[in-house]
């Protein structure tokens, strides 16, 4: 194994592997030493179209020598292209865009709020979710359901309320209890909180619930979004739409990029002057954002990911599903978590060391995120590389 790589002056807000990746082309990466590895987690599913794709990049080398950043002082043509885009595709009616999953989900906050108090409502509420992720700056922290995140934080911001993942008896005693609420917010596929999913059934109840109780939904596809699961938007396999809906990650295939696509109910709710970004909107991310989508579209890359994820999924049951230890594998398209009865951190770097890319998430979920390029022939290699050392995991007796 290479020497740890030192980085003395950055921050050390990351427990880093001790490798640094240089290059890659498609589902592979190497690192500074010329190792080869096998892209399981593309930049935590943010690599839609792998590396080095032979389309995208001569676009964004193009874009770079128009312009780069533009401020929102102006008309934006790309930035009306790409909304017009995820317009079509989500069926809604309205964007903002900004630069990372956290600021989609801060802008998503703020809207419930405005909408709240366009209601008359003095001190509105959203319900948000245990296990839930929806980023790390101090609203978002507060509505993320993982005391970790939050430890230290303190004090949280206030007007949430937090139930469970797919208990609709949990969320009707909210309405009953709480007049204050003005939106609910949860993930399709909760990504940080082990790849649990929100079950149709469950969806169809929340999204009736808020047009009762006159609530906004609002659905966090940042990681779940953008083709993941072989639909654009993971909700869309319940048949419903949210009315908020908060986009990051994929969206730009690598560079940042955010967005939040609103409904009819929210996509008037901020009025110029309550919400901006100096960056957001910039004309290469709209460039990239532009790009991923006619790619996928083109190249068939959503089918892709929902075909080679099944494959995926079918192959992991099949090497692991019926070992004591393994509890369960679940997810949908590319979106793979593989949930063990204990901590399995140090999988993260045996696959690492056998040149396999992953994450370890909620302390015993192995996540597969990869981008959604990978063949049937790679979705075997990760399955050739990952089972034996699960196995091999299972089979030490479990540290104290
Ligand atoms: C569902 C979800 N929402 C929000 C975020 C935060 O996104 P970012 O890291 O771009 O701020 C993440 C990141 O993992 C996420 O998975």
């Amino acid at each position: 194994m290479t020497a740890p790589v030192s980085m003395p002056h950055v921050m050390p807000t990351y427990g880093r592997l001790p490798i640094a990746l240089s290059h890659g082309q498609g589902c592979r990466v190497w690192d500074t030493d010329g190792r080869e590895y096998l892209d399981g987690l593309g930049g935590i599913a943010v690599n839609t179209l792998g590396h080095n794709h032979p389309k995208l990049v001569p676009a964004l080398q193009h874009q770079l020598t128009q312009i780069i950043h533009a401020c929102n002082y102006y008309q934006s043509p790309l930035q009306e292209e790409l909304a017009k885009l995820l317009v079509e595709r989500s069926g809604l009616t309205n964007v903002f865009f900004c630069n990372s999953g956290l600021e989609a989900n801060e802008a998503a906050l703020k809207i419930a709020r405005k909408y709240g108090h366009d209601k008359g409502i003095d001190l509105p509420e959203v319900v948000v979710y245990e296990k839930a992720f929806h980023g790390r700056s101090i609203a978002t922290l507060s509505a993320t359901g993982n005391p970790k995140v939050q430890e230290g934080f303190a004090p949280l911001v206030p007007g949430f309320v937090r139930v469970p993942l797919n208990d609709i008896a949990a969320l009707k005693e909210v309405a009953a209890t709480h007049p204050k609420v003005s939106a609910v917010f949860l993930e399709v596929i909760q990504g940080e909180g082990g790849i649990n999913t929100a079950q149709n059934e469950y969806l169809q109840a929340v999204r009736q619930l808020c047009d009762e109780q006159g609530w906004l939904l609002m659905l966090d596809e940042v990681q779940c979004g953008m083709g993941r699961t072989g639909k654009w938007f993971a909700h869309q396999w319940a048949g419903i739409q949210p009315d908020v809906m908060p986009l990051a990650k994929g969206l730009g295939s690598g560079v940042p990029v955010g967005a939040v696509v609103c409904g009819p109910k929210a996509a008037f709710v901020l009025k110029p002057g309550n919400h901006g970004t100096t960056f957001g909107g910039n004309p290469l991310a709209m460039r990239a954002g532009i790009e991923t989508i006619r790619i996928m579209e083109a190249d068939g890359v959503m089918a892709n990911a929902a075909t080679v994820g099944a494959h995926l999924k079918a192959a992991l049951v099949r090497e692991l599903g019926s070992l004591p230890g393994v509890t369960d594998i679940r997810g949908n398209g590319l979106m793979l978590g593989i949930e063990l009865d204990r901590s399995c951190g140090v999988i993260l770097n045996r696959a690492m060391e056998a040149g396999l890319l992953l994450s370890v998430t909620a302390d015993k979920v192995i996540r597969l995120v990869p981008p959604l390029i990978l063949t049937e022939a790679e979705a075997d290699q990760i399955v050739n590389i990952l089972a034996p050392i699960v196995r091999q995991f299972l089979s030490e007796p479990a540290a104290a």
